[in-house]
C-alpha cells in the first residue's frame, strides 16, 4: 500500500501549528498558543498575524523532526483556508503554497469548522450519519455528518458563539482570556443550582448566548451593589451556575435534533468540548440514546494542525485540491 503522508498546517485564530499524519495516524502534533493577548483580553489580529510569521517555520520544523519525515516524504499539504482572521489565515496558506511550489506538491485548502468535525475521526471508526455539536470560540453548529466530506450544518448560533459566552463572562468576572477553562476549574468547586440564568428563545435547532452574557452583567451589577464582596465570595457558585445553563441550552437543542435526525452516532468537537461538565453530560446523553458518543481526544479539542491533516486526508483521497492561486476566507462557507 502506498503512503499517504500531510503535513497539516492552522493559523486561523491564535494558535499556530502543524501535524503530521501517515495514512489516517498521528505522527507529530505541534501548536504554539500565542500569549500576547492574555492581557488584552481578547485576540488581537495585528499582533496574531506578526505572532503567526515568528512562528510557522519552527513549528513545521518541530512537526517534521518529531514524524521523523522529510519534506520529500510528503504526500500533500493541508492546511487552513477559512474562516477566520485574514491575516492570520494569510500566513498559513502562504507558507503551504510556498512549500507546494518549492516541493511539486498538491494543496489542499481546508475549513476550518470541517477540521473540527475531522477531529472526531482520528485514531477511530465512526457509525454514521453521526450528528456533531460543534462547540467553539467562534461557532456554535449542529452538524449532520453523512461522510467526513458531507456535511450539512442544521442548526447554528443566532449571534454569539458558546466559547465567547465564556470568554465574554470570564472577562465580566475579571478572569483571564480565553475565560472557558477558568470558569471549567472554578465551577468544579461551586453549586450549578446557587443562582438562575435565563435561556433564549430561538427556532428549532438554533443557539442565541447573547442574552446569558447581558444576564450576567446585570446580574453582578445588583449583587455587587449590594456587597461588593459579592463576586470574591460567590465566583465559583457564579461560575457553575453560568456554566449549567449554557449546557443546558446546548442539550436541549441537541438532543430535540437527535430525536429529529436519528443518528448512528454522536460528536461533540470544537474547543468548548475541552469543557469537564460538558463532556460529562454528552456522554450521558450518548448513554440515554444507546448510541456512541465520541469526543476528541484533548490535544484535538481545541485548535490544532492535526484535525488539519485529518481533513486534508480526506479531501486527498478524493482527490480534492486545491488551486495555489486560491484565496483565504474569512466568514463561513460551506464546502
Ligand atoms: O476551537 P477553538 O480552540 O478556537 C476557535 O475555533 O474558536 O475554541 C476556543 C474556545 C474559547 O472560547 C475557549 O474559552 C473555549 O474554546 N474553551 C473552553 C474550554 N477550553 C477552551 N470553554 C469551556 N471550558 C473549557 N474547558
Ligand atoms: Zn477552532
Amino acid at each position: 500500500m502506498s503512503l499517504s503522508t500531510i503535513l497539516g498546517i492552522e493559523s486561523s485564530c491564535d494558535d499556530t501549528a502543524a501535524a503530521v499524519l501517515c495514512n489516517g495516524k498521528i505522527l507529530a502534533n505541534i501548536t504554539a498558543t500565542q500569549t500576547v493577548h492574555a492581557q488584552y483580553g481578547g485576540v488581537v489580529p495585528e499582533l496574531a498575524s506578526r505572532a503567526h510569521q515568528s512562528n510557522i517555520i519552527p513549528v513545521i520544523v518541530m512537526a517534521l523532526e518529531k514524524a521523523h519525515i522529510t519534506m520529500d516524504e510528503l504526500s500533500a499539504i493541508a492546511v487552513t483556508q477559512g474562516p477566520g482572521l485574514m491575516g492570520s489565515l494569510l500566513v498559513g496558506l502562504n507558507v503551504a503554497k510556498g512549500l507546494c511550489i518549492a516541493k511539486d506538491l498538491p494543496l489542499i485548502g481546508v475549513n476550518h469548522l470541517q477540521a473540527h468535525i475531522a477531529a472526531l475521526f482520528i485514531d477511530r471508526d465512526i457509525a454514521l450519519p453521526m450528528l456533531c455539536l460543534l462547540v467553539s470560540g467562534g461557532h456554535t453548529q449542529i452538524v449532520f455528518v453523512s461522510t467526513p466530506l458531507n456535511t450539512e450544518i442544521v442548526g447554528s448560533t443566532q449571534d454569539d458563539a458558546a466559547g465567547e459566552a465564556f470568554d465574554k463572562a470570564a472577562k465580566l468576572m475579571g478572569l483571564p482570556y480565553p475565560g472557558g477553562p477558568f470558569i471549567d476549574n472554578y465551577a468544579k468547586n461551586g453549586n450549578p443550582l446557587a443562582f438562575g440564568f435565563p435561556d433564549s428563545q430561538t427556532k428549532e435547532f438554533d443557539f442565541s448566548f447573547s442574552g446569558i452574557k447581558t444576564s450576567l452583567l446585570y446580574f453582578l451589577h445588583k449583587r455587587i451593589a449590594i456587597d461588593p464582596l459579592f463576586l470574591e465570595a460567590h465566583l465559583a457558585d457564579v461560575c457553575a451556575s453560568y456554566q449549567r445553563q449554557i449546557i443546558v441550552s446546548l442539550m436541549k437543542r441537541f438532543e430535540k435534533a437527535i430525536q429529529h435526525f436519528k443518528p448512528a452516532s454522536i460528536g461533540l468537537t470544537g474547543g468548548v468540548s475541552a469543557n469537564s461538565e460538558l463532556r460529562q453530560t454528552f456522554l450521558t446523553l450518548g448513554k440515554k440514546y444507546a448510541i456512541p458518543a465520541l469526543i476528541p481526544e484533548f490535544e484535538f479539542c481545541t485548535d490544532n494542525a492535526a484535525m488539519v491533516a485529518m481533513a486534508g486526508y480526506h479531501q486527498y483521497l478524493n482527490g480534492d485540491y486545491t488551486s495555489l492561486s486560491a484565496l483565504p476566507y474569512s466568514r463561513v462557507k460551506q464546502p
